[in-house]
């Protein structure tokens, strides 16, 4: 039979921090990662750009057999999906499925807040979006939702610099911003899939008691119970935990990269759009 696996989009390589929470609880799937490197960062382009951008690396996603691809990219997941879902699915093929990492998210924030006053850390792509609180006050209309978009953070992380002082530096910034906004924050999310290499320094750049969300393991949890609910799409992912990485850009600077965002080693292979 035929490999039909789970697709998983990225704009570089962000989604591998997602990807790795995925396999480590659904490891029994096949897996085709792709991370568009060659033009990435998606954050600070326009909402035509993502979504063109996006539905072309889905379509190839589509293409390879994948049933059910996972846009593991939040500026994607905000500027790209819901035009995907409602307008290009039917035309390409009404029985495949994408979904985002900002829903799964945003219906379970509003487990972590005593105050009710959350944080968004994300791009500039997704700050201006606004998904995250129209998304939250769907679930939670009670709370109060504050943002600080963080454009020098993904750069850090693509170019190796998410050890550095200068990241110190950056992080401190946003993070005060953020704060400033309300001294009643008790819940941060890393609302982009590149941040968690940054955790241990946002850490230590928040006040204790604040709580620190990072999306992996919650979008690992909801594509398990997605896989659940949808008995017809689950028997169509094939199923011999096997795994391969695409980039649209230099396979062995995306090998050397992914392995510090995936936790293991990856061999990618390259991919022309
Ligand atoms: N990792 C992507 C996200 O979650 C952003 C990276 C980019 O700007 O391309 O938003």
């Amino acid at each position: 039979m035929k490999q039909q696996p789970i697709g998983i989009f990225d704009s570089g390589y962000g989604g591998l921090t997602v990807l790795k929470e995925i396999t480590a609880a659904l490891p029994q799937y096949d897996y085709l990662y792709l991370g568009d490197n060659a033009r990435s960062p998606y954050g600070t382009r326009s909402f035509e750009t993502v979504y063109e951008y996006t539905l072309e690396c889905v379509k190839w996603l589509f293409d390879q057999g994948c049933p059910l691809v996972i846009l593991a990219c939040n500026t994607a997941s905000a500027k790209a999906l819901r035009s995907i879902q409602q307008n290009d699915l039917q035309k390409i093929d009404a029985s495949k499925r994408v979904l985002g990492v900002i829903r799964p998210t945003t219906e379970i924030i509003g487990q972590y807040t005593k105050t009710g006053h959350v944080g968004i850390l994300a791009t500039n792509g997704t700050v201006i979006s606004n998904s995250y609180p129209i998304e939250i006050e769907k679930f939670y209309p009670d709370l109060k939702v504050f943002q600080e978009a963080c454009p020098m953070w993904v750069p850090l992380v693509e170019n190796n610099e998410y050890n550095s002082p200068g990241a110190d530096y950056f992080i401190q910034k946003n993070i005060d911003n953020l704060l400033q906004q309300s001294g009643n924050i008790d819940t941060i999310l890393l609302a982009c899939t590149h941040y968690p290499l940054l955790m241990g320094k946002i850490k230590k750049a928040i006040p204790a008691g604040v709580t620190v969300l990072s999306q992996g393991e919650i979008v690992a949890a909801s594509l398990g119970e997605y896989l659940q609910n949808h008995p017809e799409m689950e028997e169509k992912c094939t199923k011999n935990g096997q795994m391969a990485f695409f980039t649209t850009d230099s396979t062995e600077d995306f090998d050397n990269h992914a392995a510090i965002f995936y936790g293991s080693p990856v061999k990618s292979q390259h991919l022309s759009l």
